[in-house]
């Protein structure tokens, strides 16, 4: 009998139950890495790609014809559902989202309004095309956290420092608290569009929440993405929280009610695990640049990342951050199969060990591999 997606390796890992081998995707595995994706974008405008259903669906699935990856990512951007509910917010080749109208007053705050389906029916059309073509293998929906969409909205664009963001959360709690308050209920409504439309899991991208102290991120942040996830409870899809930077945020993104803490490069598995609490699967890390070394420094790299990753409760193999654009696809098509067939090695080896033990008496590890399904 076919698997469904409910026993794909992917949501088994999310929730911490036995894998036959650490399933493996990568962020920005869709995107300009991929001849096949930049063709298709010459003539056409990322924000506009991004709201064409039939276009969403074929990026989408653009790397799963590739990669043999366990789970699809939806293609789209942290600024859809604010342009979807009218905010005027562009994205600049080679910049990243920008706003000629920055959101820093209260009359500025009280434009956010909620988002509902009918503001994104691309959204939902896309995601019901692409799990129909998907089969058992799981789509990830996702969006910005509201950290990461505020520094945006209220810089106007990129930001080193995110020193008006910053002097604005510092400087003006209530104002702060309004505005995220609104961002958590846009992001919130448009997960749901993605979890309504079959999206298996979600990811919650707080890019930049790095750039905070812990005290910081606890009292201005964690309660919104507390919010946001705690709206979702009740689908039963697994949820993952990322930022990069986040070495020293890592259990806090945990309590905000993630199933799944993504890690970045910085911090080695085994060491992430020992900072968030019991009950946390974790995601990633290899550094996205070592994909520009030669194969040889890739492999012993990625068997390091899977070797850490044992010691959490569930990993998911991933980079640390985003596909590089010069990432030449064929290396991650060898990575993906290598990250495959090596977890799968080690799984059936530690089984041998641990039927050993059994028999020797011994009461077995707490690593995952040693929990029942
Ligand atoms: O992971 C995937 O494959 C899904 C696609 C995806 C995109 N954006 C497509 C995209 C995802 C998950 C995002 C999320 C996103 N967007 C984040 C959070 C994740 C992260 O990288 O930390 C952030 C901070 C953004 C904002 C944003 N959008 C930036 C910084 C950029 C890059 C600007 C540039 O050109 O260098 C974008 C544009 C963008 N989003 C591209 C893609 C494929 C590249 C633009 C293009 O193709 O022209």
């Amino acid at each position: 009998m076919a698997p469904t997606a409910e026993e794909s390796p992917f949501l088994l890992a999310c929730r911490r139950r036995k894998v036959p081998y650490t399933p493996v995707w990568y962020m920005r595995q869709a995107g300009r890495s991929l001849p096949e994706y930049r063709a298709l974008r010459t003539d056409r405008k990322m924000v506009d790609a991004c709201t064409n259903p039939d276009l969403i669906t074929e990026i989408t699935l653009q790397p799963i014809r590739r990669y043999d990856v366990d789970a699809a990512i939806l293609f789209s951007d942290i600024v859809v559902p604010l342009r979807a509910i009218g905010l005027g917010i562009d994205i600049k080749p080679g910049v990243g989202p920008v706003t000629d109208h920055p959101i820093r007053s209260a009359t500025d705050v009280a434009r956010l309004r909620p988002l509902v389906p009918e503001d994104v029916p691309y959204v939902s059309k896309a995601v019901s095309s692409v799990v129909a073509e998907l089969g058992d293998k799981p789509l990830i929906g996702f969006a910005g956290g509201p950290f990461t969409l505020a520094s945006y909205l209220v810089e106007g664009g990129p930001s080193k420092n995110f020193e008006l963001t910053k002097s604005l959360m510092y400087g003006q709690p209530a104002l702060w608290a309004d505005l995220m308050s609104r961002l958590a209920d846009i992001t919130t409504g448009f997960l749901q569009v993605q979890v309504a439309a079959g999206a298996k899991a979600i990811q919650l991208f707080d890019s930049w929440a790095g750039s905070l102290s812990p005290d910081d991120y606890r009292a201005s942040v964690l309660p919104y993405s507390r919010r946001i996830f705690a709206s979702l409870s009740a689908s039963g899809v697994p949820r993952i929280h990322f930022g990069v930077s986040t070495g020293e945020l890592l259990g806090a993104m945990g309590e905000a009610g993630a199933d799944v803490v993504g890690v970045d490069w910085r911090v080695p598995l085994d060491e992430a695990v020992s900072r968030v609490e019991p009950g946390k699967a974790l995601q990633g890390n290899l550094d996205p640049a070592v994909l520009l070394a030669p194969w040889e420094v890739i492999e012993q790299r990625a068997l390091q990342v899977l070797e850490r990753g044992r010691t959490a409760e569930g990993h998911i193999f991933n980079l640390g951050h985003g596909v590089l654009p010069d990432t030449n696809p064929d290396i991650l098509a060898r990575l993906t199969e290598l990250v495959h067939t090596a977890s799968a090695r080690l799984a059936s080896g530690s089984e041998e060990s641990s039927s050993r033990a059994s028999t020797a008496g011994g009461s077995g590890g707490s690593s995952s591999r040693a929990s029942t399904a």
